[in-house]
């Protein structure tokens, strides 16, 4: 894939702030399910008896069951040249801020220095009651014994540590994702449907703060109008693609 002659090229050779959203279609190529494509979670599951907290009360075993699963998933994949590539490209620029919405840990495995997380993170939990981070063998326990994992300090319920439909997002991070779209030169949107708020409502932010906004997606997507320019492709791909034009004598 070329890059066309456009304000983006100009903009990567300069390395300047830059902004990323990234969404579910950048772990597709790994082997992570994303959400809404036909083969997507929520074509098999319904979120409303696994990804909201009356859920979670009225059945922990079904939701921690379906986690778990997830977690296996994501343990036996690797990052893919989409995250590497971000991963470099924050090592090139002065200020480089990667906002995710995944659960899925691979860009820190990717190296990512810093990665403001909005949805959680599915590695980790805690308890319900006390707030108390989950010892890391919780899952082991709900191997070994088929039971709930429990609080070691009140034996209270240990929840997985995303964030759920109808819950609010970790506010430092979402106040963190805010300031650093309002700030940057390029919003780079990837792999995400866009529809999912308040997520969705950065590169709108990025947008109106004089930023440029570019979309990669395999396909155009409901924000793609507010996208001086759309990438279609997957980011496997174009990403590295961009990270070279950085390197660019
Ligand atoms: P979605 O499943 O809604 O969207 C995935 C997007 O990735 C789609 O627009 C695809 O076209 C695109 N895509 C797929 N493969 C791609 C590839 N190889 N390269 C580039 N793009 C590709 O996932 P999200 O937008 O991340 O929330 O969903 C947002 C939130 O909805 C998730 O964080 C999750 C879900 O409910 C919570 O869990 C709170």
């Amino acid at each position: 894939m070329e890059l066309k002659d456009s304000p983006l090229k100009d903009l990567l050779r300069r390395r300047p702030r830059i902004c990323v959203l990234s969404g579910a279609g950048i772990s597709a190529e790994s082997g992570v399910p994303t959400f809404r494509d036909p083969d997507g979670l929520w074509a098999k599951f319904k979120p409303e008896e696994l990804a909201n907290f009356q859920a979670f009360i009225n059945n922990p075993e079904l939701v921690w069951s379906w986690y778990q699963h997830r977690i296996e998933v994501i343990r036996k994949v690797k990052p893919n040249p989409g995250h590497f590539a971000l991963a470099e490209m924050a090592k090139l620029c002065t200020e480089f801020t990667l906002v995710t919405q995944n659960v899925d840990n691979l860009h820190q495995r990717a190296g990512q220095p810093e990665v403001i997380e909005l949805h959680g993170n599915i590695e980790r939990a805690y308890c319900l009651d006390c707030n108390t981070p989950a010892a890391a063998d919780h899952l082991e326990k709900l191997d070994e014994n088929q039971r709930l994992p429990r609080c070691t300090e009140c034996n209270g319920m240990i929840r997985p540590d995303v964030v759920w439909f109808g819950e609010m997002l970790p506010e430092e991070s979402l106040r963190r994702a805010e300031n650093s779209a309002q700030n940057c030169e390029l919003f780079l949107c990837v792999g995400t449907s866009g529809v999912v708020f308040p997520a969705a409502s950065l590169p709108f932010l990025a947008k109106e703060n004089g930023a440029y906004v570019v979309e990669i997606n395999r396909q155009h997507t409901e924000i793609s109008h507010v996208m001086h320019e759309t990438l279609i492709g997957p980011s496997g791909e174009i990403l590295p693609r961009l990270l070279a034009e950085m390197n660019h004598p």
